[in-house]
């Protein structure tokens, strides 16, 4: 079997309005970059003389990865091409950096194409389908702070179905075949059973963020039953945290982080005086709420699995929902003392009141990602809160 390798050059790209220009924003940060990633190019040349082995690259493709400089995004990305996939990321960096790219790039010796644009903005969107070959997408382009969404619910909405409507007409437009969606446990608003499957239903969302993964699981829904050529999967996160191995990537919240870990280990750093513990009255064994932490890498590689299962044809159904958490409910006070205790450091602390529209528990039944996607979450907490420690380290510069 003949095995060609293109070579194409590009530069990475600021697209709005249509119009494709070099990034000048970025420029010093902009560099050469090829198609095939060097990675994926080396294991091609290697290769080249086995034939089953060249099937099994032949199979592997390039996924667009929408809102890939962000916390999960850029995971994804790792993921990905260390499962042998080309990526194309575009970003409006409206939350995060080029940076992360960047250090995407370390981590995996891939020059990765990343193009600014709104995903929104339908024409610069439309551009990146003219210029990438890929057949499958991951929509992570949207914002996610909820009490932000409710103090600004029309940004919530514009943004978060908007990027999704584009990203599935183009998709149609373009004969592009599947799309991996970044959901949320909090579908399943106060679950009254735990753990939630599946099948648990979804309780009306109390804010407008949670309102645009409930309607957004629902245009995916009703878009692959009406078109043929569409396939989907969408991943019910449960709590993401930690970060990279190689702490070079990971969360960057900004401003006074909202997120309980985030929270943890600037106030571990110093940057926050004491962290509050929402509440230690509620119905739970210590009384502080309930979560099923699962760490960065873990989810990241749920994306994976669920792009080889459309990629090779396995999916059951043309749209799927998957719960992607450890099965495992962990407790506010429980978090915090595993933290100090791994890290070996001593946490300024408080018990403050309940956070008004917080959910007492709830963690996942995660049997279906694990027997039918074939994924499983692999690392502990302890691993994920050094992980988290060490990305707080790196960034602050602490030894
Ligand atoms: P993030 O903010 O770090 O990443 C989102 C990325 O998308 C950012 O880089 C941002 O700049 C980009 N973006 C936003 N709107 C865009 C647009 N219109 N066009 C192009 N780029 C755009 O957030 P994250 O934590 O990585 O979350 C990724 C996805 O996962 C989101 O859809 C979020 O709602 C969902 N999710 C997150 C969590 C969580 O706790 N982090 C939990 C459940 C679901
Ligand atoms: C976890 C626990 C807090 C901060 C949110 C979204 C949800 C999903 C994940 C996207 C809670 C407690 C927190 C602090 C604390 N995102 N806490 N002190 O609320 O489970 O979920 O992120 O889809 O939609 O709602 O996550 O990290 O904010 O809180 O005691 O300073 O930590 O009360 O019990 P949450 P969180």
């Amino acid at each position: 079997m003949e095995v060609r390798t293109r070579k194409i050059k590009a530069e990475d790209y600021q697209i709005r309005g249509g119009r494709m220009k070099k990034c000048k924003k970025n420029r010093k940060n902009v560099k050469k970059i090829t198609l095939a990633n060097q990675l994926s190019l080396k294991k091609l040349l290697s290769l080249s003389s086995n034939s089953e082995n060249n099937s099994q690259i032949m199979k592997k493709e390039c996924v667009l990865v929408c809102g890939g400089a962000g916390y999960i995004g850029s995971h994804t990305t790792v993921e990905l091409i260390n499962a042998g996939y080309d990526v194309v990321v575009v970003d409006n960096f409206s939350n995060s950096d080029i940076s992360a790219v960047e250090n995407v790039r370390k981590i995996t010796g891939a020059e990765i194409p990343c193009i600014e644009a709104d995903c929104c903005d339908m024409e610069a969107f439309r551009k990146v389908f003219e210029k990438y070959d890929f057949n499958s997408a991951i929509h992570f382009a949207a914002s996610k702070a909820v009490g932000e969404s409710v103090q600004k619910p029309m940004m919530y909405y514009r943004n978060n179905l908007t990027s999704l409507m584009n990203l599935i007409d183009l998709m149609r437009e373009f004969g592009r075949q599947n799309i991996v969606f970044s959901s949320s446990c909090t579908v399943y608003g106060e679950p009254d059973k735990q753990p939630v499957t599946e099948l648990t239903p979804r309780k009306p969302a109390t804010s407008p963020y949670g309102n645009t993964k409930q309607i957004s699981e629902d245009f995916l829904r009703d878009s692959v039953a009406a078109y043929e050529g569409l396939k989907s999967i969408a991943l019910r996160y449960f709590n993401p945290i930690g970060a990279h191995p190689s702490a070079l990537i990971g969360e960057l919240p900004r401003g006074v982080p909202q997120n309980l870990v985030p929270y943890v280990t600037q106030t571990a750093a110093g940057i926050r005086e004491c962290l509050s513990i929402f509440g230690d009255d509620y119905n739970t064994p210590d009384g502080s709420c309930i979560r099923d932490y699962i760490d960065v890498t873990d989810l990241a590689k749920a994306h994976v699995a669920a792009i080889n299962r459309m990629v090779e044809g396995k999916s059951e159904e043309r749209y799927e929902v998957f719960n992607v958490g450890t099965g495992r409910g962990v407790s506010v006070l429980e978090l915090v003392n595993k933290f100090q205790e791994v890290n070996n450091v001593k946490l300024n602390y408080k018990i403050a009141p309940r956070r008004a529209g917080d959910i007492i528990a709830i963690w996942a039944d995660p049997t279906r990602a694990n027997t039918v996607l074939g994924w499983k979450a692999e690392r502990t907490i302890e691993e994920t809160l050094a992980s988290a420690w060490a990305w707080e380290k790196h960034l602050r510069g602490i030894k």
